[in-house]
């Protein structure tokens, strides 16, 4: 097989990028290890920030996103019984659009399949060779039949266990990592949001988030130990921890019901560098993780295909290599200062296990802090609502 893009993931990464470089008339095939159904079956998060919003409908795979998503102009930050809202509206006349990272993948697949996309799933033994010459291959089997694709480069958007990453040589990636000592248990509930938008509590029982799908499927999510696993949570024992953590008048609204998803996600950063090298091309899940406190993992993959569909579109378009030889820099300097929002948001509303009084004391402060001040709030706004590109 040949083709000029070979895209490696069928996530939110692979198809935005394939969406956007075949409507540039750019050939592309995906390899996706999963069904398409296992793929979409996954629970992730669902904020948005605007440039992601723009993207998607750039890629015309905004339709229902806009129909069926809720721009929200602010979110509150609680700490123990206080709460304030931070309107971004107000402060920036930004807003972000809540719609869940799985409705995404799902309009991107309608996308794809609307144009006839190459998309091939159940695909083993992936495997990238000659990434450090100009005819870069790769090999993989599908129903036991083994297959060679060629092409001109390969977009490594295989998340965080995929292939792609490990074939960098080792000698040539420098990786970051940070791992928090909790984790996240996650509910998904068909009830009511208990605020018509997300609340980020901070309490000495631990941290707690509330958000939304739509009007009748809410997610919340509370801090617990890396030790804890889920058959220790009953729903009536995660509902009752919940309205402990969150502002009385709050916890008095809160309406609860059956957990219809029910999970434990840990907490870590993660980042390498470069994100480049020869002709592949890292992005998304397969180049870095955030935890999940700012929302900004979907966001950051969509600001990768950015900046990777912009210089490929004028590689081929213009023989020009310039944004495809810039893109790990580009890509990481947004990277970064989304690891450091997400790092300090983290740090300002959790519990830390070994954290001191004084150490209690500045993350206080630090919420104090940004609820007086309106220049902080802007810059607390600025990182939420997603940095230029
Ligand atoms: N061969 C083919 N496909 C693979 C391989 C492989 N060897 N390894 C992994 N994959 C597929 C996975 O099955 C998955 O569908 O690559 C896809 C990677 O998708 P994601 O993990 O969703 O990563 P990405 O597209 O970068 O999206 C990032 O996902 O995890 C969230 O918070 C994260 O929101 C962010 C978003
Ligand atoms: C979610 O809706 O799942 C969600 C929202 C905001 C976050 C994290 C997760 O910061």
């Amino acid at each position: 097989m040949k083709t000029q893009v070979a895209i490696i993931g069928g996530g939110p990464s692979g198809l935005l990028l394939s969406q956007l470089l075949n409507r540039s008339g750019i050939a592309t095939v995906v390899l996706e290890r999963k069904s398409r159904d296992y793929v979409l079956s996954r629970i992730r998060a669902g904020v948005l920030e605007w440039g992601t919003v723009e993207m998607l409908r750039e890629a015309g795979a905004g339709a229902r996103m806009d129909a069926e998503g809720a721009v929200h102009g602010g979110c509150y930050l609680a700490s123990e019984g206080a709460m304030f809202r931070l309107d971004f509206n107000a402060l920036l006349g930004r807003n972000v659009m809540v719609y869940g990272q799985t409705e995404v993948t799902k309009d991107l697949y309608a996308a794809q399949d609307a144009i006839g996309a190459t998309i091939l799933h159940e695909v083993d033994d992936v495997a990238l060779h000659d990434l450090a010459t100009a005819t870069p291959r790769v090999s993989f089997t599908q129903n036991g039949q083994s297959h060679e694709l060629t092409c001109d480069f390969v977009a490594g958007c295989d998340g965080f266990h995929g292939v792609s990453r490990p074939s960098i040589p080792a000698e040539v990636r420098h990786e970051f990592e940070k791992v928090y000592p909790f984790g996240w248990l996650g509910v998904l509930s068909r009830t009511p949001p208990v605020r018509h938008e997300l609340i980020y509590a901070a309490h000495a029982r631990g941290f707690a988030l509330c958000s939304m799908r739509n009007p009748m499927l809410s997610r919340y999510y509370i801090q617990v130990p890396l030790t804890d696993r889920v058959e220790d949570w009953s729903d009536a024992r995660f509902w009752d921890e919940l309205k402990a953590r969150l502002p009385a008048e709050v916890a008095a609204d809160l309406v609860t019901g059956p957990s219809i998803e029910k999970s434990i996600a840990p907490l870590r950063s993660f980042v390498t560098e470069p994100m480049r090298w020869g002709a592949l091309f890292l992005c998304g899940d397969a180049a870095h993780i955030v935890p999940p406190t700012g929302a900004k993992g979907l966001n950051l993959a969509v600001s990768d295909i950015h900046y990777l569909s912009e210089g490929l579109i004028q590689f081929y378009a213009q023989g020009d290599p310039a944004g495809i030889d810039a893109y790990s820099e580009r890509a990481l300097a947004r990277i970064w200062q989304a690891m450091r929002f997400s790092w300090s948001l983290t740090t300002m509303m959790h519990r830390f296990p070994d954290s001191s009084d004084y150490d209690r004391r500045m993350q206080d402060a630090d919420l104090a802090g940004l609820m007086r001040s309106e220049a902080a709030q802007r810059v607390w706004a600025e990182n939420y609502t997603g940095l230029p590109y």
